[in-house]
């Protein structure tokens, strides 16, 4: 069982709260202008990726005040016990061994006394072989065909983990294989996808840890009936169905050979599935080489996680930062901006990490907390987001820290793109840190100085910023990241004394919609069983449909 400390109650909590009154007054400028060594005292080294926390409103007190923060709420021991396979998710009685499916160290991992290495191994084995054949051309359409395309039909964790690094992944995708992923039960999803595939070439991957959700089950009937559609006789769907899911059962009822189903387990929670079987059509877009490189990364960064000291450590630093801002400054918002277009998923799939796994109010006992947890995440990729949302970041009144993802080299040596999206990464933390003084504009005005627009083009600045740099975004270095926001989301958990991995947050909504169904199926437009909006909704919708 983990902890169940409030953290308000710890001694570090009251101390943190004096002083950020101490340091409130204070501007970042003037902590760089005082301290020629900041850079390196706030600044984390993990392989080529460098970690910098200067620019955040900080001290050396703060952070020691957040390591005792931890110790107090017993990180170390919640740390201990996810990677052991202690039963940590509680309320759905699981342990959470997403780290196990990227343990590489040769140890073994332990559920309910048993080793769950050899099994993850065995489905790695299968995953490799499965997507050697597709990419080789050893597995064909039941035509004969080639398969192209690969469409992964998901949504949620099973969607958004393995579509975002795909995309992020884009230099390194084999060559005669297109991944496409349907998610939306919107039919426009899956309609506008398939209208350009040809069948005879196409393969789906149905993902679905439950294989029971809604949007997915949808999606993937629409597939078949799509394939079936073109002449093909029910037994092509073994040639072009496989599934991911831990419920075989399901699967077999769809009519997916049991012979291509990927295993994976209930002690990985669905947004930390992409590691998993659910990165199969990763393997199959990205040949699995890169896909293990990419584990392979992961795993790396578990072992920084696991052993590097707080000051050194950088999921840790992360989790503390986020935890300064949102508990002491009362941030409500946190942005991520890689400096990478093919990151532009980045973002989303930590926004179902994050807000999935820390929007909860009610903590491990059951009780209503009365401090906030997980803030709201969001980001677009820069320099887009400069012409966008950046305004706002510079001079509205929101204190919203960001963290800026980037990379020396690029995938694409196009003239001097590279250097142009830098420098603009390098100036926004500058700039957000820095301002611009009342003086400073003035000075900048010269003899055609027109007072009235002095106030518009201040910058108030000593807004916070983290910059992640690394050297070039390759596998690897992708799965280093994933796993650093991973576990600064569970540092987190840990420390607001909530549970992150359920999610029963989602399951009303899905309830309601099961109910409703049938009234919009229904002929009659009449349903007084909903309240006044709900019903008088809906008859609007029968309306319409009847005029359409
Ligand atoms: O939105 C709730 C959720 O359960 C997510 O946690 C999960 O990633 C998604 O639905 C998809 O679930 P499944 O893989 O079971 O289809």
């Amino acid at each position: 069982m983990l902890a169940k400390i409030n953290p308000t109650s710890t001694k570090s909590w009251a101390k943190l709260k004096e002083h950020q009154r101490q340091i409130e007054p204070s501007h970042l400028r003037d902590f760089f202008s005082k301290d020629p060594k900041r850079f390196a005292d706030f600044q984390v080294s993990f392989d080529d990726i460098l970690f910098d926390f200067s620019k955040n409103r900080i001290t050396k007190e703060t952070m020691g005040l957040l390591k005792q923060l931890m110790e107090e709420c017993k990180v170390a021991d919640g740390i201990e016990k996810q990677f052991s396979g202690a039963t940590i998710n509680e309320t759905e009685n699981r342990a959470v061994l997403h780290t196990a499916l990227r343990n590489f160290s040769g140890n073994p991992v332990f559920v309910h006394g048993k080793d769950v290495m050899p099994q993850i191994f065995k489905v790695l084995e299968q995953m490799k072989s499965f997507s050697e054949k597709v990419i080789s051309g050893e597995w064909r359409g039941h035509t004969g065909s080639r398969i192209k395309s690969i469409v992964n039909i998901g949504i949620g964790g099973s969607d958004l983990g393995p579509m975002m690094v795909s995309e992020a992944l884009k230099p390194y995708h084999v060559s005669g294989i297109q991944g496409y992923f349907v998610s939306n039960v919107d039919g426009g999803d899956i309609a506008e996808t398939l209208k350009n595939l040809d069948p005879d070439s196409t393969l789906f991957i149905v993902a679905s840890k439950t294989f029971s959700t809604q949007e997915t089950m949808t999606n993937a009937r629409s597939a078949r009936k799509w394939l079936l559609d073109s002449g093909a006789p029910q037994g092509a769907i073994a040639k072009h169905f496989v599934a991911v899911s831990t419920n075989h059962q399901a699967v077999a009822d769809f009519g997916i050979d049991p012979e291509n189903v990927f295993e994976f387990w209930e002690w990985v929670g669905g947004r930390y599935s992409v590691w998993s079987s659910i990165g199969l059509s990763l393997c199959c877009i990205l040949g699995y080489e890169n896909f293990e490189s990419f584990l392979k990364g992961a795993h790396e960064m578990d072992e920084h996680f696991k052993t590097a000291p707080f000051e050194n450590n950088a999921p840790m630093i992360m989790a503390a930062l986020g935890i300064w801002y949102v508990n002491f400054w009362n941030v409500d918002s946190e942005a991520i901006i890689p400096y990478y277009q093919n990151m532009h998923r980045f973002a989303a799939y930590f926004q179902q990490g994050n807000m999935e796994s820390n929007g909860k109010s009610v903590d491990r006992n059951g009780k209503a907390v009365d401090y906030k947890t997980g803030p709201v995440v969001w980001g677009e990729p820069g320099t887009n987001g400069q012409h966008a949302f950046f305004q706002l970041l510079h001079q509205g009144k929101h204190m919203i820290p960001c963290d800026f993802i980037g990379f020396s080299n690029s995938p694409y040596p196009l003239s001097d793109h590279q250097q142009k999206l830098m420098a603009n990464f390098f100036a926004q933390t500058e700039a957000l840190m820095m301002g611009k003084t009342k003086e400073e504009v003035m000075a900048g005005m010269g003899e055609s100085i027109n007072k009235n627009l002095v106030p518009f083009k201040v910058f108030e600045g000593n807004r916070p910023t983290t910059t992640i740099l690394a050297n070039t975004p390759n596998p690897n270095t992708i799965g280093k990241l994933l796993a650093c926001y991973e576990h600064k989301i569970f540092v987190q958990g840990l420390v607001w004394n909530i549970f992150s991995y359920d999610q029963w947050g989602v399951e009303l909504g899905k309830q309601l919609a099961e109910k409703i169904l049938p009234a919009l199926d229904a002929s009659d437009s009449n349903h007084p069983q909903f309240d006044s909006s709900t019903s008088g909704l809906i008859a609007k919708f029968h309306k319409d449909r009847t005029k359409s």
